[in-house]
């Protein structure tokens, strides 16, 4: 090894290192503000991101996460078909006018409209004729005592009440409730289904005061994609607001053409990653122009083995202040989500603090019931499985193998295991939330720009470690 080597390693810091130091405030808790942007043109309530595991983010995180304010990301170990459904679920989960409508044909049977109905986890059809004009409407209520075999048309409401795409959230309220009715369609002036309006998205709409949307009032979905698989990226495209590159180590001269090829061929807002240095942000930023976010960290999470089978790796924190360094000298704006390795709320304040603007989660999220995967019972408590996307488990599945270099593919970058069941989203991202809030209160910040400006670290010994948590006492079983 030359000196010159020796002489000039990089410290690479990591959370536990390093603690925010207290400065002067005057912001009460409730005047704390932790909206925040994950792209150029997506702002979140939270800035929360889960990650695009398949033991982490399907539709109900999505969805659940998006309804507090957060985002989640789709995961992409399934065919890419899989993949769009997933991200049709989170479009469809709540808008104040439905534009993807379930619909059905007059001569389909009544056994017909009551399974797709189930299937898709809706009460009511409208019904089609065969130029798409809106004929009637078939609900449960007039399903549900008829005779499996009888047609559509024979038990669907004819007089259908209808409104335009003109209509205020107020009015359709007045229009449901004057007729008594659930679901209003949506018509154009020839008769054709631009949509539906129904009473449960309205009451949803109320419910998720934080929630993020676009501007059809539709949850707010990431989906991940390979840089490799344009065909995926494509048909995501009409779906997910934001497309996250799913690759470990995205400095990469064929990331960066996949990459540039799939910007140029979609209208969503891409995240590019993963980076963990100073040069690849600076390639990154300067090489390519559509670059919406940037995800950052290599090697951190907690399931992952990367660093301990290649010794390559770039710790979150780290990462998180090469790439601020960076983009602040490029004069960029590209919002950094720092991406691995972040264990609870003060994680994440140092991870903001650093230049973040938002924190991927995959072990915290996986814990929540909204996670898929069952839970399980160990020793008297309960737990949910949890395997990185390089794990053995993963593997099986193949699509996510392109995540990894070519010759690693046959070696494990990541391992298996079971977290802490952590309750309802809800309850994981309250606590969060307050634990962020309480952290900009120490540090004297009104907000997450204050937070990186005031922001002050400090380095700990190994004693200041030990003595900075809770010791010396014994806690009962
Ligand atoms: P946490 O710490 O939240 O980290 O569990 C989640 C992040 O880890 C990355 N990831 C992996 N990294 N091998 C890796 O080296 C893997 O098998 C693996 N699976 C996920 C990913 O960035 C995720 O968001």
């Amino acid at each position: 090894m030359s000196f010159w080597k020796e002489t000039n390693m990089d410290t690479l810091i990591t959370f536990n290192d390093v603690l925010l130091l207290p400065g002067l405030s005057s912001a009460e808790p409730k005047d704390i503000n932790i909206n925040s942007r994950i792209t150029l043109r997506f702002s979140l309530v939270l800035p929360f991101v889960s990650s695009p595991m398949d033991t982490v983010t399907e539709e109900e995180m999505a969805i659940e996460l998006a309804r507090q304010g957060g985002l989640g990301v789709l995961h992409r170990n399934c065919t890419k078909e899989e993949a769009v459904h997933m991200a049709r679920k989170v479009k469809r989960a709540e808008s104040f006018i439905i534009s993807e409508v379930f619909t059905i044909r007059p001569d389909e049977t009544v056994k017909n409209a009551t399974e797709l109905m189930n299937q898709y986890n809706v009460h009511g059809l409208p019904v089609l004729n065969d130029d798409e004009n809106l004929i009637g409407i078939v609900t449960w209520r007039d399903i549900r005592f008829a005779d499996d075999n009888l047609k559509v048309t024979d038990v669907m409401t004819k007089d259908v009440i209808t409104a335009t795409d003109e209509v205020s959230l107020d009015e359709a309220k007045t229009i449901l409730h004057k007729h008594r009715i659930e679901k209003l369609p949506i018509v154009d002036s020839n008769g054709k289904l631009n949509g539906l309006i129904t009473i449960k998205d309205i009451l949803l709409k109320g419910k998720y005061p934080n929630a993020v949307r676009d501007n059809e009032g539709r949850l707010l979905c990431g989906a991940a994609i390979s840089p490799f698989d344009l065909d995926r990226a494509k048909a995501l495209d009409k779906y997910a607001d934001i497309l996250v590159m799913d690759v470990a180590h995205f400095h990469n001269e064929n990331c960066f053409r996949g990459a540039r090829e799939i910007m140029n061929n979609v209208s969503a807002d891409v995240i590019v990653g993963n980076i963990g240095t100073y040069e690849a942000a600076i390639d990154t930023l300067s090489r390519l122009e559509d670059v919406a976010g940037l995800r950052v960290g290599i090697g951190s999470g907690s399931i992952c083995s990367t660093s301990m089978v290649t010794r390559a790796g770039a710790p979150t924190l780290f990462a998180t202040l090469q790439v601020a360094k960076a983009s602040t000298e490029l004069g960029s704006k590209v919002p950094i989500c720092s991406d691995g390795g972040i264990k609870n709320s003060g994680d994440i304040a140092v991870a903001l603090a650093a230049g973040a603007s938002a924190c991927m989660m995959g072990n915290i999220f996986a814990g929540c019931r909204e996670s898929p995967g069952r839970l399980i019972a160990l020793e008297g408590k309960y737990y949910k499985q949890y395997y990185g996307m390089g794990s053995i488990a993963a593997r099986k599945a193949r699509f996510s193998l392109d995540r990894y270099s070519q010759p690693s593919k046959d070696i494990a970058e990541g391992v298996e295991g079971f977290v802490p069941y952590r309750g309802t989203i809800s309850d994981v991202i309250t606590e969060l939330a307050g634990g962020l809030k309480a952290a900009l209160g120490y540090v004297g910040a009104r907000d997450l720009d204050e937070l990186k400006q005031k922001a002050k670290f400090g380095i700990l010994t190994p004693a200041g470690m030990q003595e900075m948590q809770p010791h010396d006492i014994i806690t009962p079983k």
